[in-house]
Formats: structure tokens, sequence, C-alpha cells
């Protein structure tokens, strides 16, 4: 894929834009005149921006979905003080793209890959368990994966969709767990093992087609069952693994998403697995609704309505 030439925060009044963009939202509406129009956001690494389309709707919003990359033609406009895009032609990008191409369109994770990278080798120096510390000097070797896990994002629509945010995620979950640890009797190598690799499978399930998306592999399988499959491979390199030890990291992985219905075939059934289930959904949901609200505000305090949430969210006044 070509090198982007234009960012969003270069575009301002009659900029000429001829460039790629990823999809945050779509949707066409009847404007006045009863003329119908598609309004866009699209997005890069640098923020995201309104385009407007007020010719051929209706063909062209069938041609892409959120999170497509796109190529788009317009030029900049400023609309009640706000700069927009006269959008004159909008296409779905084909082909295959590698994972340093998506640095161009995902914002990096919060606290920066470098500095995610930093912690989670730190958080695995910490472990003292002989058995684990195989474990993570076998992942060390294994940079098919290691690579994948720290570029990718948590997901391609809920949460940490940033470049790293995987990593992030992981890394927040096993920090979250440190500090809850002490009041719980839980072992805290086994826990913080568990953190660190409960998405594991996702360097399986997501991959980057047009944006990140679900792999053929991840919808047929899901990062939970992927995920114990590449730890059942990281486990084989290592001489003598106890039992117990692998039994307990597997529960921890496929548990991690507490119910059935959310895609765990058993419930966390230690203190161990429930840290890393809890965790994991609070850290999920508190990144999820800050990235909701950084693009979907209604006004200065509320935020639009989140559908996977149900709700709306609220942001307190500063004083
Ligand atoms: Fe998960
Ligand atoms: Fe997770």
């Amino acid at each position: 894929m070509p090198a982007k030439r234009i960012f969003v925060n270069e575009i301002q009044r009659d900029t000429i834009v001829n460039d790629v963009f990823m999809v945050v939202r779509k949707g066409v509406y009847l404007g006045k005149n009863n003329t119908r129009y598609m309004a866009v956001r699209l997005r890069d690494k640098t923020g995201s921006i309104e385009g407007r389309v007020w010719e051929r709707a209706d063909e062209l919003s069938s041609g892409f979905e959120r999170n497509d990359l796109v190529r788009v033609e317009g030029k900049g406009r400023v609309f009640q003080d706000a700069v927009q895009l006269n959008v004159t032609q909008i296409q779905k990008v084909e082909g295959e793209m590698i994972l340093s191409d998506m640095t161009a369109f995902y914002p990096e994770c919060e606290s920066s890959i470098q500095s995610s990278k930093e912690q989670f080798f730190a958080l695995v120096d910490q472990l003292k368990e002989p058995n684990l510390v195989s474990l993570f000097d076998a992942l060390k070797k294994r940079p098919d994966i290691l690579e994948k896990f720290f570029v990718l994002p948590a997901g391609v629509g809920i949460h940490h969709v940033s470049v790293g945010g995987l990593l992030e995620h992981s890394v927040s979950v096993a920090k979250m767990a440190k500090s809850v640890i002490p009041f719980t009797g839980a072992n805290e190598d086994i826990t913080v093992a568990g953190c660190l690799l409960h998405d594991i499978g996702k360097t399986e399930e997501l991959t980057v087609k047009g944006g990140f998306a679900y792999s053929d592999r991840g919808q047929l399988l899901g990062h939970v069952t992927l995920g114990v499959m590449i730890l059942d491979q990281l486990i084989s390199e290592i001489k003598e693994f106890p039992t117990y030890l692998n039994d307990i990291l597997q529960h921890i992985i496929i548990s991690h998403h507490g119910e059935a219905e959310w895609g765990s075939p058993k419930r966390p059934m230690c203190a161990e697995a429930l840290i890393v289930h809890y965790l994991d959904n609070l850290d999920a949901k508190i990144m999820g609704v800050k990235e909701h609200m950084r693009e979907n505000m209604e006004d200065d305090t509320w935020s639009q309505y989140h559908r996977a949430y149900e709700t709306r969210f609220y942001r307190l006044p500063e004083r």
C-alpha cells in the first residue's frame, strides 16, 4: 500500500484530498430537498474528521463498511466552525496489508508500545515460579507470536482499538491484578501469567485485511480456543511442565469471558481465574467507554448511546 501523504490533522479549507482513511462510522440520511446524502467519519492516527457525500450516496455507501480502509477523494471545507470533507469518491481498499501499514490509521495505545513492552517484560522478570519463567522464555523465542502481540489492537470494535492495544490491555490487567492479589490469597505468579496470556489467542484471531479484522480462523475458533492452542504449543517446548499448572493456565484462558454466552465453556473456578475474568472485563469496559467518549459526544457532558453497553456515558464537570 502506498504511504499516506495527507493526515486528518493537516486537512483545512480547500485542501485537496486523495488518500486512505479508516471508516469510524457511516450512515445515509435524507437531506433538505429530499435528496439522500451520506455522512461518514474518517480516521487516521492523527484524529478523525466528518465527511459528506452529496451525490451517489446509496451507491457509494454499499461499497464499504465501518472499520474498512477506504480511498477518499474530496476537498476540505469549513462548516459550523469545523473542518469537514466534501467527498466525491470513496472506495474500499482491497488487498493484503502488513502490520506496519496499520500504524498510519490507528492511534497508538495510550501508554505507547515502547512503555507497554517495558512493563510487559518487567512483569515477566518478576515471575519466580521456574516453570512459568520457562513458559515466558519459550514465548520470547516466538517472534511470530510476539510481533503480533505487540502491535495488534485488543479488538476491532469495542475496546483498545489502537496499535499496541492488546499489549496495553494485557499489561493493565496484570498490573491491576497485582494490586488486588493481596486481598484475595490468590497465587501471584499464576494470576499474573494468566493476565498476560489470557488474550494471546487474539494474535491468531485478528488479521490485517483492509484494516484490523477477524481472520477466518479467528471467526471459526475464537481467541479463547486459539489461546489454549498457543499455550499448548509453548508448553510442549518445556520439559516436564507440571500438569496441574498447565490445567490452571488453560482454565484461566477458557474461563476468562466468564459465561458460556460470552464464549467461555467453563465459568471461573478459582480465585486466579476470577481475578483475570473480572479485571479483564473492567479494563475492557473502562477503555471502551473512554474511546467511545473520545469520538461520540452529544455535547460537553453526555456521550451518544453506546449500543454494546446499552447506555450513554457522563463526563464529570471539571472543578
Ligand atoms: Fe478475551
Ligand atoms: Fe481481555
